[in-house]
């Protein structure tokens, strides 16, 4: 049984990373995950991999499963998720190809499912700290700054709805607000992965400056092209980290929902 899920963001579908790879149908109560899971191992450790966006990136952030998602990983065992990001620049010392390993998470989107508590069930989870931090200390201390890459150790992600990048105003508003990267599908994926006890953390890829930066346009194209160099670090990231992961557990994570349930729903019970 995998316990460690990696979801991965736009331009992360490298087929090398994972040994031994087979796809498993998993299906849950909120239809198909964005792709089948993929089986298989990095470094000798069994994982389960989801393609946030779906193999042929097909849905925009708005439209990504989430809820399939975590619930498919937690149905396979998983119970430590590494997202993989590609995210803009909201400070001019954090540069493009940078790696953050985001602690707090600023919610600027509208309209998705963001619990798996509804029709009946209830329940109000803790999510002051909404990434491990057991696992953000982890990956710190074993990546630290390379010579491919600078790291910042912590920073504030603000999610916005997207699919549209931000505007001027906005940009300069976060900025004036202190936060760190700006990307489009932390929430719900976080929320969703706390309220399934599943440890969460999110290795950034700085693609932009987002639009606040007037030397540079964000586009696609850019993040794309960016992303070829992040995703070769991030594979590394992951070789590295994911033979380090210990078997235990010492965070709170594991026992968000202790305390929290009102009502308990019955589509986590199968
Ligand atoms: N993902 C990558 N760059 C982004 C940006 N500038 N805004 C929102 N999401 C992004």
């Amino acid at each position: 049984m995998p316990e460690i899920g990696i979801i991965g963001g736009s331009g992360i579908y490298d087929p090398e990373l994972i040994k031994q790879a087979e796809e498993k149908k998993v299906a849950t109560p909120f239809g198909d995950p964005s792709s089948s899971p993929i089986i298989g191992e990095i470094k000798g450790k069994e994982v389960a991999f989801i393609a946030r966006h779906g193999k042929e990136h097909i849905y925009n952030p708005t439209e990504v499963n989430y809820r399939a998602n975590i619930y498919a990983l937690k149905k396979l065992g998983v119970n430590r998720i590494l997202a993989t990001n590609a995210v803009g620049s909201l400070k001019k010392e954090i540069e493009p190809t940078d790696i953050v390993i985001p602690d707090q998470i600023f919610d600027r989107t509208k309209k998705r499912e963001s619990t798996f508590f509804e029709d009946g069930a209830v329940a109000h989870v803790g999510f002051a700290d909404p990434y491990c931090n057991q696992l953000r200390k982890l990956i710190n201390n074993e990546i630290g700054d390379s010579n491919s890459f600078s790291l910042k150790e912590e920073g504030t992600y603000v999610c916005i709805e997207g699919p549209m990048f931000s505007t001027k105003a906005e940009s300069d508003f976060y900025r004036k607000q202190g936060f760190d990267v700006i990307g489009m599908t932390a929430i719900p994926e976080a929320k969703l992965a706390r309220e399934a006890e599943i440890c969460y953390t999110m290795i950034a890829a700085i693609t932009d400056y987002d639009v606040w930066h007037t030397e540079e346009e964000v586009s696609m194209e850019l993040i794309l092209q960016r992303m070829q160099k992040n995703e070769k670090t991030i594979k590394r990231i992951l070789e590295k980290v994911i033979p380090q992961i210990p078997e235990e557990r010492k965070c709170e994570c594991k026992k968000a929902l202790e305390g929290s349930i009102t009502t308990e729903p019955a589509n986590m019970s199968d």
